[in-house]
Formats: structure tokens, sequence, C-alpha cells
């Protein structure tokens, strides 16, 4: 049974977990705020806050497990993609707890993290039935739908280190357009639990919002339009009452959960898998995991998601990804740098 560290400081949240066979025994995550009131990520208050935070995250994660560092067998950090600065912060760290205890280090891509997330729910909750053992999730072949603030990326997984990119955003991530539409309608960052709350009690059908790419033949996405149609209606409108700004978030919702919904459905189609699974901040939203549920049922796949601790970023899914990595006999060189634009595949 394998115990690992991993720390993952890809953008503004610092996290470390530590992982025992299938036991998480700790997943600390600090979320900074300081953000908010730029209304997106400054880089260099980032890392500078990872370095504030990450010693005393790792001191409480080492309490919470209750094991000393030199009993971790390995020591994981996300790699990229991500903010430079940041992900330094990180894979430094975890590269100075490797060389000082003679361990392994595996360096882990940060999507890898989120594609195989909803899978560590599914080893997690038939944890009594393999106690005691590694975390050896089956990773079934899927088509997983990535959606965070970065990212939107569409990945044929086969299993552990082998993906397909299928599509991806060609402009803005779809979290990214959460972000953007929340900061025009004057509300917090970060924008997705707010336009999602607003939503709510919104008219979803009141403004007819483009779905961009729907019908573009390939599995790409794109949330640009999407947000300058928003922009464009808000200044039609001029002074809005707090019922139509409701209505333009569900309006803005409903129309990223149709493509996300629709686009997912048809290439786990085209790829004629049986399972579709969904991660990154945005599948928190209710509203997307309603409605994938509902076109999977449709469509008699099984779908699987990150629970919500899991969805947003954090270093279980990166402890989880290190483990599987490590059973699979994968070593990172301590000389591997980080990249700010790291592939998938
Ligand atoms: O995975 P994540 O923490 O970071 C990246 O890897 O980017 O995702 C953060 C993103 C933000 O854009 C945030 O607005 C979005 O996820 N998000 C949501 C919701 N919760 C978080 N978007 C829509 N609905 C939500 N409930
Ligand atoms: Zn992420």
């Amino acid at each position: 049974m394998h115990t690992i560290l991993a720390i993952e400081t890809s953008c503004d949240e610092t996290a470390v977990a530590i992982l025992r066979g299938n036991e998480l025994l700790a997943s600390e995550v600090a979320s900074q705020r300081e953000h908010e009131a730029y209304g997106g990520v400054v880089p260099e208050v980032a890392s500078r806050n990872h370095l504030l935070h990450a010693p005393r995250l790792l001191d409480d994660a080492v309490k919470k497990a209750g094991i000393a560092l030199k009993q971790v067998d390995a020591f994981a950090a996300t790699s990229g993609p991500g903010l430079a600065s940041s992900l330094m912060i990180g894979a430094s760290i975890a590269k100075g707890l490797a060389l000082g205890f003679s361990k392994p280090y595996l360096a882990i891509n940060h999507l890898e993290g989120h594609l195989l997330s909803p899978f560590f729910v599914a080893s997690a909750s038939s944890r009594c039935a393999t106690h005691g053992q590694d975390a050896r999730a089956t990773i079934e072949p899927n088509v997983s739908l990535i959606v965070s603030g970065g990212h939107t990326l569409l990945v044929e997984v086969r299993g552990v280190a082998d993906y397909r990119v299928m599509g991806r955003t060609v402009d803005d991530a779809a979290g990214e357009a959460f972000d953007k539409v929340a900061k025009m309608l004057g509300l917090g960052y970060p924008g997705g639990p707010e336009v999602e709350r607003r939503a709510l009690s919104g008219n979803a059908t009141r403004f007819e919002f483009p779905r961009s790419m729907l019908d573009s033949g390939d599995h790409n996405f794109s949330f640009s339009g999407l947000k300058t149609a928003v922009r464009y209606q808000l200044a039609k409108l001029g002074t809005i009452s707090d019922e139509t700004r409701g209505d333009l978030c569900a309006s803005f919702q409903r129309a990223v959960v149709e493509v996300l919904v629709k686009k997912t459905l048809r290439a786990a189609r085209q790829s004629k898998t049986k399972l579709v699974t969904v991660s990154g901040g945005v599948s928190c939203n209710r509203a997307l995991r309603d409605q994938m549920s509902e076109a999977c049922n449709r469509a008699r796949v099984r779908l699987l998601t990150a629970v919500p601790d899991l969805c947003t970023d954090n270093a279980a899914m990166i402890a989880f990804a290190a483990s599987l990595r490590f059973q699979a006999g994968f070593e990172s060189e301590l000389t591997q740098e980080i990249d700010p634009n790291l592939a998938l595949a």
C-alpha cells in the first residue's frame, strides 16, 4: 500500500493532499479571495500567496494524516497546464521533498487530475471492500468532459495515461464565460456559483443567446460569442432590475449547458462509449449535472461526475492520478520542468 503526497498550485488554489492506498488521509485547500477585487486571477498575487500558504497546508495535512513525511512513498505535484509562477511553487516543494527523502517524484498533468477525479469517488465508495489496498479504481474507457475556468475539453479516455483529445474550446473556457458574464452583471468572483444562484429564479427563455459551434461538425467549443451577446444585450437594456439580471443568468446558463450536453453526447456516440464522465469547476453546476444526466439516460449511457469537493481545484485528484501512475510504474525525473501549456496526450 502506497502513501502519496500531492501538491496543486496551478492557478489560485493552494492545495495539499495525502492519499494512503484508497484512503484520503488529508485534503487541504486554501482558496485565494484576493483576486475578487480584480475579477480575475493576478499571477503575481497568486504565486506570492502559494508561497505563504503551502508550508502551513503541508504541516496541516501531515498532522491531519497522522504520518511523518518519511513515510510518504512518492511526492507529486501539478506540472501544468497553468500559470508558470504558480506551478513553479508546488513543483519545487514536491521535488525538494522527493530529493530530501530520496523518494520518487511524479509530475502530474492538471487535466489528468480532473478527468480521473470521477473515478476517485467510485473507488472511495467501495473503500470497505478494498480497505488496505492501493487506489485501484478501474478506469473504464469513457468520454470525458472537463469544464473549468481555464479549460473546456472533450477527451476519449482509454485507461490511465491513454488519452485522445477529441475537441476543446477555440477561445474562452466555459467557466471563464461564467466569470466574465458575472463580472458584467456586477456579481462576485468566481462567477459560476453566483450566476447559477441567480439563474434559479430567472426565466431561461427570455433571451435567445447563440449556441456557438453546436453544429460545427467537430468536437470543439466556443464561448466568446455568447459572452459578447450577453454584453450587447446588457448595453441594449441599460439599467437592469434584479429580475432581468436573473433572466440574463438563466438564459446564458441554458445556452452553455445545452452546447456542453449535446456535444458531449455526440462525442460519446461517435466513440461508441457507454460511459460519460464530467469534471472541473463548472461540473458543480446543478443545471449541467441534471441535464447531462437526463441526456445520458435517454442515450443509455452511464454518467459519472466528480463529487463537488473534487470538482474545483484540489490536490486529492492529483494524488489519485499520481497513485494510479505510480502503480503503473511511472516516475518523473527531478529535472522535469513545469510547462504552462502542457498538453494532455
Ligand atoms: O476547476 P476549477 O477550480 O479551476 C480551473 O482549473 O480552472 O474551476 C473554476 C471555475 C470558475 O470559472 C468557476 O466560475 C466555475 O469553475 N464554477 C462554476 C460553478 N462553480 C464553479 N461554474 C458554473 N456553475 C457553478 N456552480
Ligand atoms: Zn482545474
